[in-house]
């Protein structure tokens, strides 16, 4: 599989997908149009802050599986349209809060105590001082728009240097506040106009695009400062520019334009100009938030390991897909067994179904991630309908294409067992075909009950699921058979029904093998004296 990678990340993370196989190509400091153009042809693509993932990209992906952003902004993936396509999007939402918090830290040094604008003068000869006396931080208001991963961050830096935080975060609860001892600001009026420096981190939004702008601005102290190290158009440009002219911000620290420039092009090789880099008392980094080399490696890392999965179709945390609170690995194994339930059905049985319903019982009904369990059921029975592009960001899509009813239900009542999976499936010819499963220890999926036989049977990749007249000697014929040709069986496992007197008890089988079992040997068994019912179960 093809990977293009669009903006660098770190070389032990490229090797990390050569060593498994990938090809990778490094198509670095080219324009949006040539990454448009070139994007065909790949499985997967990786990107930071500047490539654009949109419908124009998207269009021209022809088998685009996967989009990693390394980093924590998505602002410039166009997630919806990802869904659409069926493509994961992905992305590192904690590698770099250290690195980002910490330049923002070091933003606000710089707008208090002058350190860019000494530096300069002293490798001009100027020494000074008195020219660049600055203000101390201690006993002056941060005022923090946004108290997220990194806006907490940085309450707890700045707070620890003894300045006094106050915050603006509609979404947070209080409770988030409490704990980081900064005051709650009911509006951002109310924060504008207490701090002496404002700091953001907010996502880029409709709703935060241009939200300081010039009435915001003159809404604040005279001389407040402000640091932006989240994202480019947070604040309006030109409004900063004239506010710092005009002497009403001080000084200004930004690491992020609303219109970003290449970062891997050389002086000279391309033309960009703000007007915030003219503006009086504006220091700027070029996007320098992320750049540790803690953060690259973790930023690298996780994208890479994140993309290797998706691309194997394993669970990996998406964007789009439902957010859950709880462990990714705690529910992966339910995860592969739904999706195998899934797989079964249009496996041992040709009726069409309108709907499915998922039950949870137990504790697993307590567990915030099933709607990721439910998808993969949706997932298994999609491939079992042998739909090969089906992943978790289009499956619910794809089911609801399909006129699949799926509905989910829990229920924390617990009968033979803690966890336990229940699905039904509804014919069209208006049957109720039940398969439960759970997991026992860390991740044994097990099979406790099909189309109404109880059983007991640990999952493998491969299971013939036999209807057979319980009567003596029909094992020994399957056997004999699978013997015959040199088809190994790893485990067998009966339910049994109608044993007690009834002139018709019969028994149903799941016989897992280590070998490819062909069309003709199903027709051999299924020909044998006692068996009803040959079903060869794919399950991985
Ligand atoms: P986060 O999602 O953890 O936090 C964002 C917070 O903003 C949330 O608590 C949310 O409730 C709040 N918010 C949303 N809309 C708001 C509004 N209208 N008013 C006030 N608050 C609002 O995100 P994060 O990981 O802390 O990242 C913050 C920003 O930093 C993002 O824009 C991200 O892209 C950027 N970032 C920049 C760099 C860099 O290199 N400069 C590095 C990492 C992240
Ligand atoms: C991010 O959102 O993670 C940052 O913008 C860092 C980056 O990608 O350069």
């Amino acid at each position: 599989m093809k990977i293009l990678i669009t903006e660098s990340i770190a070389d032990e993370s490229v090797k990390y997908l050569k060593d498994r196989g990938y090809e990778v190509e490094e198509y670095l400091g080219h324009t949006q149009e040539e990454i448009e153009e070139h994007i065909k042809g790949f499985d997967a693509l990786i990107i930071r802050s500047a490539t654009k993932v949109g419908e124009p990209l998207l269009a021209n992906a022809d088998c685009l599986k996967a989009v990693g952003r390394a980093g924590t902004g998505i602002d410039n993936i166009d997630v919806k349209a990802c869904t659409e396509h069926g493509i994961i999007a992905l992305n590192t939402p904690t590698a770099n809060n250290i690195a980002a918090g910490e330049l923002a830290v070091g933003l606000a040094f710089c707008v208090f105590r002058n350190i860019c604008d000494a530096n300069e003068g002293v490798h001009t000869g100027d020494f000074r001082r008195g020219n660049w006396t600055g203000y101390e931080l201690e006993g002056k208001t941060v005022g923090i728009i946004g108290l997220g991963r990194i806006g907490s961050i940085v309450a707890r830096k700045l707070k620890g240097i003894g300045m006094n935080a106050i915050a603006y975060d509609p979404y947070i609860p209080a409770e988030k506040f409490d704990r980081l001892g900064v005051r709650r600001c009911q509006t951002l009026d109310e924060l504008l106009m207490e701090a002496d420096l404002i700091t953001l981190h907010t996502p880029k939004t409709k709703e935060t695009y241009n939200m300081i702008a010039k009435e915001q601005l003159y809404k604040c102290k005279r001389g407040v400062r402000i640091v932006n190290a989240a994202r480019g158009g947070l604040i309006n440009e030109q409004d900063l520019a004239d506010a710092l002219a005009e002497g009403q911000v001080a000084a200004a620290a930004i690491d992020v334009f609303d219109k970003e420039p290449s970062y891997n092009r050389k002086p000279g090789e391309q033309e960009f100009d703000n007007v915030l880099i003219h503006a009086p008392h504006c220091y700027i980094t070029p996007h320098l938030g992320a750049s540790t080399v803690e953060a690259t490696a973790k930023v690298g890392q996780g994208i890479v390991e994140l993309v290797d999965g998706a691309l194997k179709g394993e669970l990996v945390a998406a964007i789009n897909m439902p957010q859950f609170s709880g462990s990714m690995e705690e529910i992966k194994p339910y995860c592969s067994l739904a999706e195998k339930i899934g797989r079964m059905y249009f496996q041992a049985e040709n009726m069409p179904i309108k709907k499915v319903e998922v039950r949870y019982r137990g504790e697993l009904a307590e567990n915030s991630g099933t709607s990721i369990i439910t998808l993969s059921l949706m997932m298994g029975l999609l491939k079992g309908m042998g739909n090969d592009h089906v992943s978790y960001v289009n499956a619910a899509e794809n089911i609801e294409e399909c006129g699949i009813e799926v509905v989910e239900t829990k229920t924390d009542s617990i009968q033979k067992y803690n966890n336990l999976i229940n699905v039904v499936f509804f014919t069209e010819d208006g049957r109720e075909l039940k398969i439960n499963g759970t997991v026992f220890g860390p991740d044994t999926e097990v099979i406790v009950s099909f189309f109404g036989y109880e059983m007991n049977c640990p999952l493998s990749s491969t299971v013939l699921a036999i209807k057979n007249n319980d009567v003596p000697g029909v094992i020994g014929r399957i056997a004999t058979i699978l013997g015959k040709h040199n088809i190994n069986i790893a485990s067998m496992h009966w339910g049994r029904k109608n044993q007690d007197g009834s002139d018709n008890p019969h028994a149903q089988a799941f016989v897992a093998v280590e070998q490819a079992v062909s069309k003709d040997i199903i027709d051999e068994l299924s020909a044998a004296e006692g068996v009803l019912r040959v079903s060869l179960l794919e399950l991985e």
